[in-house]
């Protein structure tokens, strides 16, 4: 196949999706794909005109490639493409909207409200702590409302520092997500659909160092130990991969996706949310999956690009 693999972009994640899309690219030409990697910028639909691919691979993260945006320009310019189409790409990646669409569907999410930045100004944050009242208390976790690898989120322990946690949410977007933080064991489940219908691959239980899976955490060899398959009991480990394909499934995604839960000590698992396109990096989870099912990362993603044409 002629494969246009996206990477960059002007995301906040640039620098992520620029190491997913060399993985990608690496991957689909080990296996005889013929391979452009570019960005994603002002001449792509000309870039798609000159190298005409049979299929693009978007290897982008947050804004750039999982708001829906440019999988719409990509529909529009009528070229086939890897993962969730643009509407279904635009309610995952809004965590409200997705919390809501899976909670309708029977999977648990942790209680949260939505505070635009303009009602925190004028509210001020003693309003906002009043209003929510016993409804939410700490400990909280505050993120941006759309966004991804930990950037702008804050673990809130004391009620006092949500003010703090707001105006560092903020800095990324214009509506904060201010949830319950469930604590447990917090796995992370790729679905996968190569042809015969979502599955999930074994969870993968993410251990911080330092018990926050922040960026460094994220993109540091070393700063987080791993666990595939979670250490789950075989009940909970059933109960965590149908709750991924029903969160995967609720939001309509496509292909491939990452389900993020966090497993209380009764075993419930809680939705966090839905990664349209995943990290795919050296240290990232899907790729950790992946190989953990005993599958070759480079067949994984050639075998989503010939689905995305079929
Ligand atoms: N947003 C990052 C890339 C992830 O979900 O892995
Ligand atoms: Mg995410």
């Amino acid at each position: 196949l002629n494969v246009l693999v996206l990477a960059g972009g002007i995301s906040h994640e640039r620098d992520v999706s620029l190491r997913s899309g060399r993985r990608v690219a690496d991957g689909l030409a080990a296996h005889g794909h013929r391979v452009t990697v570019r960005e994603p910028d002002a001449t792509l639909l000309t870039a798609i005109r000159e190298i005409d691919p049979d299929v693009v691979w978007p290897a982008l993260h947050g804004a750039s490639g999982e708001n829906g945006a440019l999988r719409a320009l990509l529909t529009a310019a009528g070229v086939p493409f890897v993962g969730a189409d643009a509407e279904s790409a635009r309610l995952a990646w809004l965590k409200p909207v997705a919390k809501t669409i899976v909670s309708r569907a029977g999977v648990d999410t942790p209680a949260s409200v939505t505070l635009p930045t303009e009602t925190f100004r004028e509210l001020g944050a003693v309003s906002v702590l009043e209003a929510l009242g016993d409804a939410l208390t700490a400990p909280l976790v505050v993120k941006p409302a759309e966004g991804g690898s930990a950037q702008g989120v804050t673990y809130v322990d004391d009620i006092a520092d949500l003010p703090r946690a707001l105006v560092n949410a903020y800095t990324y977007t214009d509506v904060a997500l201010i949830e319950r933080r469930v604590t447990g064991i917090e796995v992370a489940v790729t679905v996968l659909d190569t042809g015969a219908g979502p599955v999930a691959l074994p969870a993968v239980e993410i251990v911080p160092r330092d018990g926050v899976y922040s960026f460094e955490a994220r993109y540091n060899a070393g700063e987080t130990s791993f666990y595939t398959p979670a250490r789950l009991t075989d009940a909970v480990t059933d109960r965590v991969a149908q709750v991924a394909i029903a969160a995967h499934e609720a939001l309509g995604l496509r292909h491939l996706s990452r389900v993020d839960l966090i497993v209380d000590p009764s075993g419930t698992p809680w939705f966090l949310e839905a990664n349209v396109l995943p990290g795919l990096t050296e240290t990232s989870l899907v790729p950790i999956a992946i190989e953990a099912a005993g599958f070759d990362l480079g067949a994984v993603y050639a075998g989503l690009a010939e689905r995305a044409i079929r």
